[in-house]
């Protein structure tokens, strides 16, 4: 099992979820951050402003996935969240060792 995150421009969050759902992924969580890359944050548009501050909001997903599912599942955020601007944000994976559904106490891929 992995956990896939996506850090996403907020205007992207519909399109991103709409894709994992045509996958078949049964759920995700969504949080409100903010962050910086490589141009710390300036130079990027946001809702038509340039910000000139260091942060910049952006929306984080997390994706539980059994791990035949992630290149997919990786695939579909890249192209739901992709603008070709800067500021598109990231994909990374890791490794989950251990998914407990706290209603049935069903485990690991069951509990997906
Ligand atoms: N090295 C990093 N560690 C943690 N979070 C990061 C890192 N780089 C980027 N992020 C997060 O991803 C968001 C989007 O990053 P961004 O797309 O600007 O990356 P980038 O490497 O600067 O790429 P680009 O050149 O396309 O802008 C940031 O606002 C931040 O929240
Ligand atoms: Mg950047």
């Amino acid at each position: 099992m992995k956990l896939v995150t996506a850090i996403v421009k907020p205007h992207k969050l519909d399109e991103v979820k709409e894709a994992l759902q045509e996958l078949g992924v049964q759920g995700l969580t969504v949080s409100e951050v903010r962050g910086y890359g490589r141009q710390r944050g300036h130079n990027e548009i946001y809702r038509g402003a340039e910000y000139t501050v260091e942060f910049v909001p952006k929306v984080k997903l997390e994706i539980l996935v059994d791990t035949p599912m992630v290149e997919e599942a990786v695939d579909a955020v890249v192209k739901a969240a992709q603008t070709g601007q800067v500021g598109d944000g990231k994909v990374f994976v890791t490794d989950v060792e251990r998914i407990v559904r706290i209603r049935t106490a069903e485990q690991n891929v069951e509990a997906l």
